[in-house]
């Protein structure tokens, strides 16, 4: 991997110690141009005349092809979403929940895991069983626990397979082990996974995955991707929809929302430059290859965490164990408020990091284009701020 040539071609990497991708990547120069040639497109030709209209249709499908290819999953599984939450609800709004189901999430959420569960608690009369964690949990612990929260009226386990405060890798295949035989669907939030760590929806079995474009693949906001099983597809029923969610046109008045094709989620227009974008976006990343990326991400947070929390007054929130672990660094200094630590580390040394709640805690995200060198820039600004 040629780091060099790779940040020559994200600007903001010029002058900015970049490490808030949790939030939103810095974009690739060639990502930009893709929307932007797109948007030329629709100025200087006119948005519907018909090779516009083709070349718009045309990076639509190559969209859906990309994020198929990110899940490794088949076309008909994939949606191109706006967002994230936007993939979530369509599952969330779909499934046919009866009064006393049970959808299991844990205290470290985020809350596009919270509000969409509780949704549906107060309008099927389900019920969201919170797990508490510790940070210190191990993958067997938190098996354990997930495990004791089951009762015969669970339906789904809903979690993040990479939890955005601490980056914690949650157990996800094992979690589809016990859920798969009991009959439980399982539901990942992957906002900090896509572009990020491998995936694999063919292997892992899981049951629906939904992600960004604008975060670890370096896509524009306003686009995602999700991913359904295509044993569910027919189960999860359309919340909205319009025009395009109608599978036979020639039968328009005949709209079928048990039908086992993602199309029937789509309502009316999409943002085709956006969409271009997340195309351009998923091809720079798969040239670097996300196995790589996701390699190099877990050695730089190595180091971060291993020096970080030798400075006294320092905890490391994150994950010391490799195969818990992830590009995300999370740690608390002893009296200082996690949001002037950030405010700190950009004044003194223009390095972009977060704050997060639950843990409480300044969070870096850190993605293959970070240097060690800007390790060590964060780990001397904490200490300095020590
Ligand atoms: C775990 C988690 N879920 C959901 C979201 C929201 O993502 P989006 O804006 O793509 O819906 C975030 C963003 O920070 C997140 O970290």
């Amino acid at each position: 991997m040629d780091i060099e040539q790779i940040r020559s071609q994200i600007p903001v990497l010029a002058h900015t110690a970049y490490m808030n991708t949790g939030w939103s990547g810095p974009p690739p120069r060639r990502v930009a141009q893709a929307m932007k040639d797109r948007i030329d497109l629709e100025l200087e030709q006119g948005p519907i005349m018909p090779q516009v209209l083709q070349a718009g249709r045309e990076i639509q499908a190559q969209a859906r092809e990309a994020a198929a290819r990110i899940f490794n999953a088949t076309l008909d599984e994939v949606l191109v979403t706006r967002n994230t939450t936007e993939g979530i609800n369509i599952v969330l709004s779909g499934l046919d929940w009866k009064q006393g189901d049970e959808i299991i999430i844990c205290d470290m959420e985020h809350g596009s895991v919270i509000a969409p569960s509780q949704l549906v608690a107060q309008r099927y009369g389900a019920v969201v069983r919170v797990v508490d964690l510790n940070v210190q949990d191990s993958s067997e612990a938190i098996l354990t626990k997930i495990e004791a929260a089951f009762t015969p009226k669970t339906r789904m386990v809903f979690v993040s397979h990479i939890l955005y405060a601490t980056g914690r890798r949650m157990p996800a295949e094992e979690l589809r082990r016990i859920t798969k035989d009991r009959g439980i669907f399982l539901m990942l939030d992957g906002a900090q996974t896509g572009g990020h760590i491998e995936l694999d929806m063919a292997r892992s079995g899981f049951d629906f995955y939904s992600i960004p474009g604008q975060k670890w693949l370096l896509g524009y906001e306003g686009s995602g991707a999700l991913f359904i099983r295509r044993d569910h597809l027919e189960r999860v029923h359309p919340a909205h929809t319009g025009g395009r969610g109608i599978v036979r046109p020639a039968d328009a008045h005949n709209f079928q929302p048990v039908a086992d094709t993602m199309e029937k989620f789509l309502g009316g227009s999409v943002s085709v430059p956006v969409q271009a974008a997340f195309l351009e976006a998923t091809k720079f990343i798969e040239e670097i290859g996300i196995k790589n990326i996701e390699q190099r991400n877990m050695d730089l947070a190595e180091s971060a965490k291993a020096k970080l929390s030798e400075i006294p007054g320092v905890t490391v929130t994150s994950p010391s164990e490799r195969r818990d672990s992830s590009g995300l660094v999370s740690f608390a200094i002893a009296g200082q408020e996690p949001i002037s630590v950030v405010e700190r580390l950009w004044a003194n040394h223009r390095l972009v990091v977060r704050q997060v709640g639950h843990p409480a805690a300044t969070r870096a995200s850190i993605h293959f284009f970070n240097t060690q060198e800007e390790i060590d820039l964060l780990v001397g600004g904490v200490r300095e701020l020590v």
